[in-house]
């Protein structure tokens, strides 16, 4: 713990990390400097810096003397704060485990450490009176998990519906603004620097994911197991889709979607219909947003860079300037302290109660229209909407079918789906897409 009398010094800061996020927390530590040091009040210091490779090219505000390839130089200087952003599973869980158990400080910007381990590494922290802050590793830049820690502890949060994921909302938005096929639109993305080379933690939702997780211990106090929350990616949209999703008054985003139930909770990420006038519709682009719908406060929504140098490191600071001043003032854990979670069971995907976008891609022959809609009577589904949309070139081609249904168990929905494939009559898979209504 650093007594009062510490304040004079400086609070000393080590980084396991220094890429995109490291040398963008470098920069605003020393572009801020004398700022932050009246936030804090006391300077903040940087003592070492775990890197891979102390020969490459980093940001100028990176001193040669810090960097080091030994994670024992950082964890054993004289050490504050550790901020990891190194990323992965290991080594960073037991890096950060180790500091914890010596009772200094982590701030991290890594979604799938927290989303893995954040139980342990919380009971950790809070064990040995240090705290664990992880704004970074959700939404960015976006202060959502500041916002349910603190302005909603009064309030008990229903829902949240997030856009969590820039490089889905970017390859999404070009298919519907511009009509690009998938495959062009990602690569479009990988070109300017917003997808990896190796896309498939984003555009199969597994990002999103670890990331609603780590949103749901402080939404919902739940521990989680991310394996087990439902996850569906944007590969299989079509810009065919967004056409006719348009027709019927929606838009196609990615979501990462919570909501308590009381007993339970759900938690699931995919792409979803969303009415083209609402506010998630229109977030665009790369950036993300969250609206939290409190019992009392109703919806609040928040929206901004979700990714990026500087918006990350913004909240990576945030959380070392929180630390630090809860360290001067002699009570160290309070971020952490306000974290409390349990297992919560999850409602499994056949069971959501929802309005569906069906698109089925048919043979053109009298009799299928009518097949579809006694399959789907039958299972108790009922069409709110229906279109057929013009006549197959040949017989070879297909000609799409589009449904909105009422509200319908999923369960049952699934169960026609079979019955429909049984037929014959479909090219290619039905698409099902949920309908929220956010
Ligand atoms: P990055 O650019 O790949 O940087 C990772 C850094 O960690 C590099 O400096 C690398 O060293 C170092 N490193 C990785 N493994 C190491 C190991 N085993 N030993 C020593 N050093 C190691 O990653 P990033 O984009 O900054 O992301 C960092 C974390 O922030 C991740 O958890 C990510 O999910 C999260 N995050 C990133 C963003 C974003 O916009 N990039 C946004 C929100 C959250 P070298 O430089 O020598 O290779
Ligand atoms: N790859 C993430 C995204 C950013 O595309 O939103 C880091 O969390």
């Amino acid at each position: 713990m650093i007594a009062k009398e510490r304040v004079k010094f400086p609070v000393r800061v080590g980084l396991l990390g220094c890429g995109t996020v490291g040398g963008g927390v470098l920069r605003l530590l020393e572009e801020n400097r004398e700022y932050l040091a009246s936030r804090v009040g006391a300077p903040l210091e940087v003592t070492r810096v775990l890197v891979r490779d102390d020969e490459k090219d980093r940001v100028p505000e990176c001193r040669r003397e810090w960097l080091t390839t030994r994670a024992d130089d950082v964890l054993s200087a004289d050490l504050d704060v550790l901020i990891e952003v190194m990323g992965g599973e290991e080594p960073a869980r037991s890096l950060v485990a180790r500091a914890l158990d010596a009772g200094k400080s982590v701030v991290t910007a890594n979604k799938l450490l927290v989303a893995r381990h954040g139980t342990e590494l919380v009971a950790r922290a809070v064990a040995n009176g240090a705290d664990l802050a992880f704004e970074a590793s959700v939404g960015g830049g976006i202060p959502i998990l500041r916002t349910l820690r603190e302005a909603f502890t009064s309030d008990w949060v229903v829902s949240v519906h997030g856009i969590l994921n820039g490089t889905c909302n970017y390859i999404l938005t070009r298919m519907r603004d511009e009509g690009l096929a998938f495959d062009d639109a990602l690569a479009e993305a990988q070109r300017l620097g917003y997808a990896e080379a190796e896309p498939s933690l984003d555009v199969d939702g597994h990002d999103a994911a670890q990331k609603l997780v780590v949103t749901s211990m402080l939404a919902f106090g739940a521990s989680v197991d991310v394996a087990s929350v439902p996850v569906e990616g944007i590969r299989s949209i079509d810009r065919l889709d967004f056409e006719f999703a348009a027709r019927f008054g929606y838009t196609i985003k990615h979501l990462a979607i919570g909501r308590d139930l009381g007993d339970r909770i759900v938690l699931r990420v995919h792409p979803a219909l969303v009415p083209k006038t609402s506010v998630l519709a229109n977030i665009d682009g790369v950036l993300n947003g969250v609206k939290v719908v409190g019992r009392a406060l109703g919806p609040c929504l928040l929206v901004g860079r979700g990714a990026g140098d500087m918006p990350t490191a913004v909240s990576v600071v945030a959380d070392v300037v929180d630390v630090a001043r809860s360290k001067i003032g002699g009570e160290p854990g309070l971020a952490t302290r306000g974290i409390q979670v349990k297992e919560r069971p999850l409602v499994p995907l056949a069971e959501v109660h929802a309005r569906y976008y069906l698109r089925f891609d048919v043979e053109d022959r009298p009799g299928v229209v009518g097949a579809i809609a006694t399959e789907l009577g039958r299972a108790g589904v009922s069409i709110e909407q229906m279109v057929q949309d013009g006549r197959a070139k040949d017989s070879d081609s297909a000609v799409p079918v589009l449904l909105v249904t009422h509200e319908t168990d999923e369960r049952a929905l699934r169960g026609a789906l079979v019955a429909i494939g049984a037929q014959g009559f479909l090219r290619g898979q039905a698409r099902l897409l949920r309908i929220e209504a956010v």
